[in-house]
């Protein structure tokens, strides 16, 4: 336990400003004023990079490195790109992820009353899974070191390593583990997503799940292609309990997720190593709508709630996990209250649903 956490705050881009700023006033405010938690902004991401040359300066980096958790809003601008045309606003994310080990990509997908899916027959808590997406290596790891070969032969490599998908295959099953199940039938599954039918790197994903299941005896398993679990995810969602699968899989399977529980922007995530946390919505920085005051905040609202459970966990502090379970409850009970922004079809802005978490934490006792 601390007196004080320090927390780094990078707003990045585009609207990530606006759902950083929404998420720290929800913070202050389900702490009052004892609030154990601070706050320090620092630079970063693609508006960065055309002021002054640097995506990602190193004092950012030392002072993350440093901090007891890291909370983004979302970076990256279209067109604002490195020489090889990748976006030069990713590199906060993508450093920090391969620099701190930052392994496991943790992302609740999770209906909530009052919000409209666009599948048909579904009401809250029909879909409520996790998917946990491998977030250190896998396609992702060839970022900056593919090789383009004149100007005729692009090239990334996908690596897969065995300690790497059994660390990630073991958190899988400790999330199942501490769930509840899956919501059609309670049972607790993990779902082992991969293409094992085409490529060697996946049957390999799938040999080391099948041995680190022996040791979770208690959890059932299966495996599902990927390019199946597309069409499952949309069709039987209840179904599933935990998926865990490779990075790049899991980030395209995020956003198909995503939609189906109102959207981009009710998609917390978590990501965490054995030491740093970084929070951050899985939505982008969404240029089209920045400065408008409509964005979304619930999913950075909800990365929050991850953050105070994952330090809370960390440093066996139970006011910060008993300040997570208000931020989730305040923010259902704002959902189901109407409290909707544009992209739920409703027409609060920013501020009034973040004024509505805030008003609610200050009734709901601790
Ligand atoms: C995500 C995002 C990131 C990714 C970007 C911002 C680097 O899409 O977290 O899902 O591609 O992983
Ligand atoms: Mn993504």
């Amino acid at each position: 336990m601390k007196d004080i956490y320090e927390i780094a705050v990078v707003h990045g881009d585009g609207i990530g400003p606006e759902v950083c700023a929404a998420a720290v006033e929800v913070v202050k405010a389900a702490f009052g004023p004892v609030n154990p938690l601070r706050f320090s902004e620092y630079p970063a991401g693609a508006e960065h990079f055309l002021k002054t040359g640097q995506s990602f300066p190193e004092p950012t980096f030392q002072a993350c490195r440093a901090a007891d958790a890291i909370l983004h809003g979302a970076g990256g601008l279209p067109g604002v790109v490195h020489p090889d045309g990748t976006e030069a606003g990713l590199d906060f994310t993508l450093r920090l992820r391969f620099e701190l080990d930052l392994y496991a990509n943790i992302r609740p997908i999770r209906l909530f009353e009052g919000v409209p899916s666009p599948l048909s027959g579904v009401k809250a808590g029909d879909i409520d899974y996790i998917i946990l997406r491998e977030n250190s290596e896998g396609l992702y790891a060839a970022r900056g070191s593919g090789a383009l070969l004149r100007g005729e032969v692009a090239v990334d490599t996908l690596v897969q390593t065995r300690p790497g998908i059994e660390r990630i295959v073991r958190k899988a099953f400790e999330l199942a583990r501490k769930s509840s199940g899956a919501p059609l039938d309670g049972v607790r599954r993990v779902t082992c997503c991969d293409k094992a039918n085409v490529l060697r790197s996946y049957a390999f994903f799938r040999s080391v799940f099948d041995e680190v299941a022996k040791g979770y005896p208690d959890i059932a398993t299966e495996h599902a292609l990927v390019d199946a679990m597309a069409m499952h995810l949309v069709l039987k969602p209840g179904h599933f309990n935990v998926i865990v699968s490779e990075n790049m899989f899991g980030d395209i399977l995020s956003d198909l997720a995503a939609a189906t529980v109102g959207g981009m922007g009710m998609a917390p995530s978590a990501e965490i190593g054995e030491t740093n946390g970084f929070f951050q919505a899985a939505h982008g920085s969404a240029p089209d709508i920045a400065g408008k005051g409509i964005a979304n905040p619930y999913g950075t609202i909800l990365s929050a709630a991850l953050m105070l459970d994952w330090l809370g966990h960390k440093h066996g502090d139970e006011k910060l996990s008993r300040a997570a379970d208000r931020i989730r409850r305040v923010t259902k009970d704002c959902l189901a209250g109407g409290f909707l922004s544009a992209d739920l079809k409703g027409s609060a802005s920013t501020h009034k649903i973040t004024h509505a978490v805030c008003n609610g934490l200050a009734t709901v006792p601790g």
